[in-house]
């Protein structure tokens, strides 16, 4: 059985004062019955995961570098996330592909450094208004995968999810026939890919205003096995409601 998660993405978000949220979330859920993420800024990692300590919430980063180290200012890698408490990487989410021209070869040799790091890369795929207007998404999707997931993954170092990125921070949802369907093609991608047992042990996440509200709903669409949350993440009230929808699943 794949482990349900809730994973939520602080993105340029959050100051010291903003861990209370954290904290207000880890008394909440000392031992949740699915995964529960926070990918706060890089600022906040160590402090997050002294906040959390050993209770049952994990701590992420939103990238990281390709190196383990050396001369690259301003960068982290995914051995410096995994000292500071990190241990899921989300990689080549749409706002990294958009600012930072990442490529899919890029998203790839991240996602090789944060699983030879032993972390879990969680990677996003995704298209735009555009391609879906086009009918073209499935072909996007495929090959964001066949061009970002490394050889090497397994059930256990990968997570993919889904975003369309015109449902980011819109309040704009795809039907849940949609989610469907292309959650059922990236399974069966990973499936031929990747052998059955592996293909069927990924973690599929949807992400793109998933609220309180329509969690459940969402949840309830074959081959998605939690969330990727951004705005609805920042406070713990919110994500709360995601969590409780996600362990009623
Ligand atoms: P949103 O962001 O929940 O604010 O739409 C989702 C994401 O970018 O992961």
């Amino acid at each position: 059985m794949r482990r349900k998660l809730a994973a939520g993405n602080w993105k340029m978000n959050g100051t010291a004062g903003d861990l209370a949220e954290l904290e207000a979330l880890s008394r909440t859920y000392p031992s949740p019955s699915v995964d529960v993420l926070i990918c706060p800024p890089a600022t906040l990692i160590h402090r997050a995961a002294q906040t959390v300590g050993e209770a049952g919430i994990k701590i992420g980063g939103q990238d990281c570098h390709t190196a383990s180290s050396g001369a690259h200012t301003g960068d982290i890698s995914a051995e410096m996330l995994m000292d500071a408490g990190a241990s899921m990487v989300i990689l080549g989410h749409s706002e990294r592909r958009e600012d930072h021209a990442e490529q899919n070869e890029d998203v790839r040799a991240k996602a090789r450094a944060v699983m030879d790091a032993g972390l879990k890369a969680i990677i996003c795929v995704g298209e735009s208004l555009e391609q879906r207007e086009a009918a073209n998404t499935l072909d996007i999707i495929g090959g964001q995968m066949s061009g970002s997931i490394p050889d090497q993954s397994t059930g256990e170092n990968l997570i993919v999810a889904y975003e369309p990125i015109w449902a980011i921070g819109t309040g704009k949802v795809p039907t849940l026939d949609e989610i469907g369907e292309v959650h059922d093609f990236i399974r069966a991608r990973l499936e031929r890919r990747f052998g059955e047992g592996v293909g069927r042990s990924v973690r599929l996440l949807y992400g793109g205003s998933v609220k309180p509200g329509n969690a459940a709903d969402i949840f309830a669409v074959s081959n998605v096995d939690g969330a990727l949350v951004g705005g609805a993440s920042l406070k713990a009230d919110d994500f709360s409601g995601i969590i409780d929808a996600l362990q009623n699943a």
